[in-house]
């Protein structure tokens, strides 16, 4: 199977400014090479050394139509074993690439064949789940995209992955992953704001044409940061968070929340008038970060501008009867400032300073700190197939947690205890400090499933576990 690299590139450059028809066929990626090689970040100075999937960062734009047969074979080339986990995916079990879990690492130097069928539309990623706080944010990552029977109508479809890297002045990656101090506190952030793997900033434009209507597709594959995106001069539709449909509407307060794993995608209609400055796209997080500038030129599009989209296509999703659903309690501790009692790391019990200074672990979920190297997970609860299921996540903690579900999306019923309007289907969401979060899913999907934080940083500090599901 040969690959072409220079299309790969191609088609994650052509991602950002170029025009494109809407619908191109994306070339058809066999394979999924991992290895090291060096990328341009900054416009200036030397490129950075960066982990990659088929020489580029973000890897591949993999995309396919729904129910289209996926067949790629994985090569490692990374001085490191590692795994590839398809993120909001539903696939098997045995297909969902996590270590220890659902397979054996794959060794430097050898392969591994991931076959499934796409059966959700929607934006997804992937990513290595082998330490992955250190193989993601070195640039191991790239977008997943199923495409609707029915696609909405636009013009153009653009994918967005944001991320961030730490570089030193000479423009390399810094070497300090797995610091306690990271994992204990918000997780190790990059200093440079990263667009499709380049830096994000004032040199990034989306261009757009008067009138023009594009899908916008946010990908945060960041493994700390969370984004909270503001777009000056327009008003975006929300249409889809996670990959899942919801009722087209304008961003809440203007602020659109995107925790790492996260995706939304978002209607985009160049609706405001042409100006010399363009109109910033700002990361209004903490210290305002501009990411890119929307800019106009060419002919407008059409006469008028297009209203509200209409909804996208649903995937299948069975409603949890919540009368009869299990009801599930996790407990969050531990982190910087929070005050754990007692745990256990891998069923064996120790008090959590022990935890601390033995396995560098200093979260816990019920109770328990799990990490990625152990051999025997013991799974957080256990469901049958077909089980209908609450669960409420308790955050004692004064960190965010963006939870994760492998295999499963779910329906967010509250947040901090208020009931959430928009109940979208989610398979990542935000548990705020002090926080909670109640969520309810069906457990279709036989197996045992990752449940972690997707700061991946607290997740090797412990904060992950699995469910299990029997047939
Ligand atoms: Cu995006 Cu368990 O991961
Ligand atoms: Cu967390």
């Amino acid at each position: 199977m040969l690959f072409n690299r220079r299309r790969f590139i191609q088609a994650a450059a052509g991602a950002i400014a170029l025009p494109a028809p809407a619908f191109a066929a994306a070339p058809a990626v066999r394979e999924l090479q991992m290895g090291v090689f060096k990328q341009r970040v900054r416009a200036s100075g030397a490129p950075t050394e960066v982990w990659g999937f088929n020489g580029s960062v973000p890897g591949p734009v993999l995309r396919y139509a729904r129910g289209d047969k996926v067949d790629l074979h994985v090569v490692n080339k990374l001085p490191q074993p590692t795994t590839v986990h398809w993120h909001g995916l539903r696939v098997p079990n045995a297909m969902d690439g996590v270590p220890q879990v659902t397979q054996a690492p794959i060794e430097r130097g050898a392969t591994f064949d991931y076959r499934f069928t796409a059966d959700d539309a929607g934006t997804y990623w992937y990513h290595p789940h082998q330490s992955s706080f250190e193989q993601v944010p070195r640039g191991l990552y790239g977008a997943f995209i199923v495409d609707e029977q029915k696609p909405l109508p636009v013009d153009r479809d653009v994918v967005w992955m944001l991320a961030d890297y730490k570089l030193d002045e000479r423009n390399a990656q810094v070497e300090d992953y797995g610091r306690v101090q990271d994992f204990g506190t918000r997780g190790r952030h990059g200093n440079v704001f990263t667009l499709n793997g380049t830096a994000a900033g004032p040199g990034r434009t989306l261009q757009l044409r008067p009138r023009e209507r594009v899908r916008l597709r946010l990908i945060n594959g960041a493994s700390a940061r969370i984004f909270r995106l503001e777009f000056a001069g327009h008003s975006p539709w929300i249409v889809a968070h996670d990959g899942q449909a919801v009722a087209p509407h304008p961003i809440p307060d203007g602020l659109l929340f995107l925790s790492p794993g996260q995706r939304t995608d978002l209607i985009l209609d160049g609706t405001a008038s042409a100006n010399k400055a363009g109109y910033a796209i700002t990361d209004r997080r903490s210290v305002d970060t501009l990411i890119a500038r929307i800019v106009y030129a060419g002919a407008p599009v059409r006469a008028k501008a297009l209203g509200r989209p209409e909804a996208l296509e649903s995937n299948r999703h069975t409603e949890p009867n919540l009368n009869t659903a299990t009801e599930h309690f996790l407990n969050f501790e531990g982190g910087e400032g929070g005050m754990p009692a007692i745990g256990q790391v891998d069923g064996k019990a120790l008090k959590v300073e022990d935890i601390r200074k033995e396995h560098g672990l200093t979260w816990t979920m019920n109770y328990s700190a799990q990490h990625e190297h152990a051999l025997m997970h013991e799974p957080l609860f256990y469901m049958r197939k077909g089980e209908h299921v609450q669960l409420h996540m308790i955050n004692n903690t004064l960190f965010e947690h963006p939870m994760h579900l492998h295999g499963h999306f779910f329906r967010v019923l509250a947040i901090n205890g208020k009931p959430n309007p928009l109940r979208e289907w989610r398979d990542t969401v935000l548990l705020g400090p002090q926080g909670s979060v109640d969520i309810a899913f069906v457990a279709e999907n036989p197996g045992e499933w990752m449940l972690h934080c997707h700061v991946l940083d607290h997740a090797a500090g412990g904060m992950m576990g699995t469910v299990a599901i029997f047939d």
